[in-house]
Formats: C-alpha cells, structure tokens, sequence
C-alpha cells in the first residue's frame, strides 16, 4: 500500500434541517496517497461536494478527523485553515467563480494576495501560468468576453498560482461543452501526470473512469466503492 498523505477517520458532516438530521458526510475513512488522481461519484446528494469541501477546508467536521501530511485540519484554528486553503490547495468549480469585474489576469494574481508573494512576482508568475494554458492573448479580457472554456482555464490558472499540493475540483467540466470538456480533462490529466495530486468530483463516470486513476463512489453520505481502497 501505498504511504497515506490525506487521511479521514469517521469523517462526520451532518446538517440539521427541522426535527431531520442529513448525514451529508458519515462516517468516510479515505487515504489518499501523494500523486493520485481520485475521481469522486455518485448521485445529486449523495455527499460529493461535502466531503470535498471538508477536505479543501471550506467547511468543518460535525466529528471525525482529517489529516493532510502531519496537518490534522480539523483540529485547526480558522486561521490556521485559511493558511492552509491559500498555500496548500488550489480549487476549481464547476460555475468557475471567477470576480466579473477583474481581467484574467487580475482574477489570476489575487491567488497570490493571501500568501504574501511580492506586486511584481504576483504579475509574472500570473501572466506565466495564463499563457501555458493558452490564455497568453487573453489576459485582458473579463470573464463576461471569455467562453466558459476559457472561464475554466483561468479558475485553473488561479488554482495553480500558487502551486498547490492538491487540487480539489468540484465538476469542473459540469458546465463545459464535450470539447471544452475534454480540453480541460486533458489539462488536469497533464497536471496529475506532474506530479500534482487531483481530486475530482464528477457526475460524469464515463469521464471519470478515463482520466482518474482511482474512483470512489458515495451513496447517502457513505463510500459505497473505492476502487482504491485495496492498495
Ligand atoms: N448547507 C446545507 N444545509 C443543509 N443541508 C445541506 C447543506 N449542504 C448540503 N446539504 C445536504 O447534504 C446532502 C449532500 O449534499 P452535497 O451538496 O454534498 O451533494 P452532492 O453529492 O454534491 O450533490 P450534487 O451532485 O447535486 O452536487 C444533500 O442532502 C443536501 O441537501
Ligand atoms: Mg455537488
């Protein structure tokens, strides 16, 4: 087997809604080694988005503990899991979740305003990333004069400015046409092949099952198949 690197144990989210208890997350124990590119399905509500959520640090457990390396998240201070959103992770959304008023280029260097990178180095490391993604002509356009593709790459350009451990992407080729759809799980195959860690959570299986080296397969809150889960 190989070394754990993200590790959940009785990993618990559950809401309250009236007198009714959603078990969104229950009870999920998940290694995830350095490398791996895990493709996460499973219907509408069956915890896909929770769960990434709770591994990316954008929510925190009802119980049960998450570990990434020697970082236990959950037994972080809000701001210690802020730091570890802004210099561990990079995310991607399916709705892409890009500011309207800002170029490309500025949606891109405002990944670097929370990790103290200098003016300067934010610009060139900004325009750097946007042109390796075929955006170099870009780079002044708003989101609103970009396709959704385009959209895709620059939410991909923000993730990776950092140069992130992991990438979390929530369907992030949900809201793509097949070729803009392709395009970007070519990128993330590319990435992943760097040696970058991936997390995708897809509807798409057929998708997933071609570019993930491992799917997971939630039903009600639960890992229901982990193709994985015997290395
Ligand atoms: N903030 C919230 N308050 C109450 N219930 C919530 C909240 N967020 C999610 N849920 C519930 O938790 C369950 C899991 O939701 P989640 O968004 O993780 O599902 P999903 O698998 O990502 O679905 P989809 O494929 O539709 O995106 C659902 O029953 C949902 O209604
Ligand atoms: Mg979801």
């Amino acid at each position: 087997m190989t070394e754990p690197w993200i590790a959940t144990k009785e990993l618990c989210r559950y809401y309250q809604r009236g007198p009714q208890e959603i078990r969104a997350v229950d009870s999920v124990n998940l290694n995830i080694a350095r490398g791996e590119f895990v493709g996460i399905v499973g219907s509408s509500g069956s915890g896909k988005s929770t769960l990434l959520n709770l591994l990316a640090g954008l929510d925190t457990p009802t119980s049960g503990s998450i570990a990434v390396g020697a970082t236990v998240l959950s037994a972080l201070s809000r701001r210690g899991l802020a730091g570890y959103r802004a210099r561990q992770v990079g995310m991607i959304f399916q709705t892409f979740n890009l500011l309207p008023h800002h170029t490309a280029l500025r949606n891109v260097e405002v990944a670097l305003y929370f990790n103290d990178t200098p003016r300067n180095e934010r610009h060139k490391r900004a325009s750097e990333i946007l042109t390796n993604l075929g955006m170099g002509d870009r780079l002044e356009h708003r989101p609103n004069a970009l396709s959704g593709g385009e959209q895709q790459r620059v939410a991909i350009a923000r993730a990776l400015v950092k140069r992130p451990e992991v990438i979390f992407a929530d369907e992030p080729t949900g809201n793509l046409d097949y070729e803009n759809a392709r395009q970007i799980a070519a990128l993330l195959t590319d990435l992943n092949k760097e040696g970058l860690t991936v997390v995708m959570v897809s509807h798409d299986l057929e998708l997933a099952r071609s570019i993930c080296s491992r799917i997971i397969k939630m039903h009600y809150g639960r890992v229901v198949e982990d193709s994985g889960a015997q290395r």
